[in-house]
């Protein structure tokens, strides 16, 4: 029985990195091909996990469109898939890396898993092009893991079959507990010297193709006017590389006085700035899975989410682009106390922590019975 478990970017490889743990403490035989569709982030998680590739497709270019990235991963990847033969192939997500990786193993007919499966807004356009990453990904799989049961819902309606299904919790939660019940000092000067009693600091991430231009000006912009109205803020905001968004933020924020344009954080860090902030501004997907377990509200800089659970909650609010509706909400959580509590409820509608070992258990016992051989 061989695995192989493909990936690319940083939210697959923390996502993965509780699955790779769990097949090498069972000592399967498995193989790690990673797509390199990030370089300088995927590198920092692969050192903080311990995890060493047996094969990198280093298919990054500065500046990326998504034909490159799509027609590197399909190339580079037919060999790899063609000399490993696994039995099963385990993608994570909705990135080109998640799509294109699939598409070449069912070309190849190995079976396809999918971890983190269902999740949709049904809005083509919105997250792009990740929502349409991830309805093709399902076509292509036949074992599906679903981080709740509202996924799982989502993916009966479009027909997959009950038995392909398995809902395990979303492996980001084992990474982020694993790591927020470590003891933690910053490297970072300001992230060390922050008095985080008495200050109010906001943790910002912005990255989605969908807000390059106009929507992120507005967000930005939303920024400058809450640090202005509030002396209070330290808005703190880990820039991705995307040159799309690093020049923009450049361009807005760059000098704005309490706010703190910083490069990516490592894991680790990221994870315990976010368990000192007071509040969390993003359009990650991934944080809003984490926010919930770290007891922190956010405000989801997006006009969509696949991630309805935390919003159903309370503990998360769609706020959308626009500067008035981001300025309004994040200053009700700055001033107003009993809001601000009442977003912060002990929730974990992502998981418990034992995902990795669920999602592992499964694909054993579906490798071992005849039915999946056959697919
Ligand atoms: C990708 C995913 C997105 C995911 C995000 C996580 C797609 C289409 N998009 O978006 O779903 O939410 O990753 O961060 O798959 N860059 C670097 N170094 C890095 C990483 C990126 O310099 O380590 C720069 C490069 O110039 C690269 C650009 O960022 O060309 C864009 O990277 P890309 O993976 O295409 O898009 P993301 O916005 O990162
Ligand atoms: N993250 C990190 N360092 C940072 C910003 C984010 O380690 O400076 C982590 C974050 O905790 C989450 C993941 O990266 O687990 C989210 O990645 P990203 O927002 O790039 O992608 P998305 O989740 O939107 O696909």
């Amino acid at each position: 029985m061989k695995i192989a478990v493909a990936f690319g970017t940083r939210p697959e490889a923390i996502k993965m990195a509780p699955i790779v743990k769990e097949l090498t403490r069972r000592g399967v035989d498995f193989s790690i091909i990673v797509t390199g569709q990030h370089r300088e982030l995927l590198d920092q998680k692969l050192d903080l996990f311990g995890i060493k590739p047996h094969h990198d497709l280093d298919v990054m270019q500065i500046d990326q469109d998504l034909f490159q990235t799509t027609s590197l991963v399909l190339q580079r990847i037919k060999p790899v898939l063609a000399q490993e033969a696994p039995d099963l192939l385990l993608v994570q997500g909705d990135t080109t890396t998640t799509f294109a990786a699939s598409l070449a193993a069912f070309y190849l007919q190995i079976p396809i898993g999918h971890v983190e499966a269902g999740l949709r807004t049904w809005n083509r356009n919105n997250p792009y092009p990740e929502e349409l990453n991830r309805q093709l990904t399902t076509r292509l799989a036949s074992l599906h893991f679903a981080p709740t049961t509202w996924a799982r819902a989502n993916l009966l309606r479009e027909g997959v079959s009950a038995e392909e299904i398995h809902v395990t919790g979303n492996p980001v939660i084992d990474a982020l507990l694993d790591i927020a019940a470590e003891e933690y000092r910053f490297e970072n000067a300001l992230l060390n010297t922050m008095d985080y009693a008495t200050r109010k600091v906001v943790v910002m991430t912005v990255h989605r193709r969908e807000s390059f231009g106009e929507p992120m000006k507005r967000i930005f912009q939303a920024c400058r006017e809450l640090v202005e109205s509030d002396q209070s803020v330290e808005l703190i905001y880990p820039v991705h590389p995307n040159p799309q968004v690093k020049t923009m933020a450049s361009h807005m924020l760059s000098g704005t006085p309490r706010v703190h344009l910083i490069e990516p954080l490592d894991y680790r860090a990221f994870v315990h700035l976010m368990k000192q902030s007071y509040l969390i501004l993003t359009d990650s997907g991934g944080i809003q899975e984490e926010a919930p377990s770290l007891r922190k509200p956010v405000l989801v800089l997006r006009e969509t989410t696949e991630r309805p659970e935390a919003i159903e909650a309370g503990t998360a609010k769609l706020v959308g682009t626009s500067t008035a509706s981001i300025v309004s909400a994040a200053t009700q959580l700055l001033q107003d106390r009993k809001a601000y509590g009442e977003m912060i409820t002990q929730i974990n509608p992502y998981g418990d922590g034992t995902s990795g070992k669920q999602i592992v258990d499964i694909v054993l016992s579906a490798l071992s019975g005849s039915s999946f051989k056959s697919k």
